[in-house]
């Protein structure tokens, strides 16, 4: 591909960004300064297709600060404070843009179009059947072959705490009818947080799950067994041996899945247990408790070793825990290797397989209406 087709095609999608503003309206005030500063732009790699990959800084007042990249919207690093106030890099990732292109354990990406799994890799919607690309067994895991954390998003620096990045998604792609717009804005607050709003609109009906795929580990190595979490859920939704839910809402009493009180995550994963059995480990949706429609606490996950904190708050009904029971010391970067439960992963979403599970609560989105979520991952010490 030539320099002028590449300069074509990006400016097509700066153009693509704009418009999709204008389609999807802004977001509420939510860049922390009222400031026309940047965050740090700085040029990081090229796809296969020459597309160049920036990275951009977001820091806060404190020091807390995040790397992420318009590829995938991944956040390759994020650092904030141990007990002690050292600053420490907290979320798995590489050290070169040329490692996030090799097949991906989804390292700090953004998920779309439909996050988790969808079974069967079909679903009908209006009467019509979609077929869906098959990447995990016999099921449509993250939005398919390449979904939006395999794509070049453009971008927009609105603050030096906030990045705004926008894919616009076409009619027909990795299966999904309508032409989809979603716009995602990462903000570090002065409150220690990495915010993320998600926008989307769509010209037919589709379905949308939109997530975050960070790999926490608050020590920063080792593994992650000795992190005592809470979940905010009596409810979580089992799953066959495919890891597609059953349809059925479990409670967690009694059984291994039961974090409603703090508890380290190793205590009860080896146990024998069908589910924990399926996941290899923990690796389900927890049917989040909520009393409304705004940001409501979802976990809190401690490291007594660090004494980093992290609190997990969402506007979703679901959350994906998942303890990185894949990895398999075959990954490395940043001078570790990702064995097997070195992180952990929280991602906020509506249930797997929603589409062709009517009971759950639905991820259809019309063109009449606008997709809106927030999650916040917040960290004290
Ligand atoms: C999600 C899934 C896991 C696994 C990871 C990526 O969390 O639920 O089963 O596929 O993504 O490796």
């Amino acid at each position: 591909m030539d320099e002028t087709h590449i300069m074509d095609k990006q400016r097509r999608r700066i153009l693509e960004g704009s418009l999709a503003l204008g389609v999807l309206g802004t977001f509420g005030c939510s860049a922390e300064k009222d400031t026309v500063a940047a965050a740090t732009k700085t040029e990081w790699g090229k796809t296969r297709d020459g597309e160049f990959v920036d990275i951009f800084t977001l820091k806060n007042a404190t020091g807390v600060e995040a790397r992420i990249i318009n590829y995938g919207g991944i956040v390759v690093s994020l650092k904030v404070p141990d007990r002690t106030g050292a600053m420490g890099d907290i979320v798995a990732g590489f050290d070169s843009f040329d490692d996030y292109l090799k097949p991906p354990p989804y390292f700090g990406a953004l998920i779309g179009r439909y996050g988790n799994r969808i079974g069967g890799a079909h679903f009908s919607l209006n009467g019509v059947e979609y077929k869906l690309p098959k990447n995990d067994g016999e099921n449509t895991l993250h939005g398919g072959l390449r979904g939006f954390d395999k794509r070049v998003w453009s971008a927009k620096e609105i603050s030096p705490q906030a990045l705004e990045l926008t894919y616009v998604s076409k009619d027909g792609e990795e299966g999904f009818p309508g032409t989809l717009t979603a716009t995602v804005r990462y903000t570090v607050t002065d409150a220690n947080e990495l915010k993320i709003e998600y926008l989307a609109a769509t010209d037919k009906d589709t379905v949308v799950n939109l997530t975050h795929h960070g790999y926490f580990n608050l020590a920063g190595d080792g593994d992650i067994l000795s992190h005592e979490a809470m979940i905010n859920a009596d409810r979580f939704t089992p799953i066959d041996k495919g890891l597609i839910p059953t349809g059925d809402l479990k409670s967690v009493a009694g059984t291994p899945f039961d974090f409603r009180t703090a508890k380290a995550i190793g205590s009860r994963i080896e146990e024998k247990d069908e589910q924990l059995a399926f996941g290899r480990g923990y690796d389900h949706n927890w049917v989040l408790n909520r009393t409304g429609a705004g940001l409501e606490l979802a976990a809190r996950v401690t490291d007594p070793r660090s004494g980093r904190i992290m609190e997990v708050w969402t506007t979703e009904p679901g959350l994906q825990f998942y303890t990185g029971n894949f990895l398999d010391g075959s990954l490395k970067g940043k001078g570790k290797t990702y064995t097997r439960r070195s992180a952990f992963c929280m991602e906020t979403q509506h249930f797997p397989d929603s589409p062709n599970k009517p009971s759950f609560p639905t991820t259809l989105l019309k063109p009449s209406d606008r997709y809106q979520t927030t999650t916040v991952y917040k960290f004290s010490k």
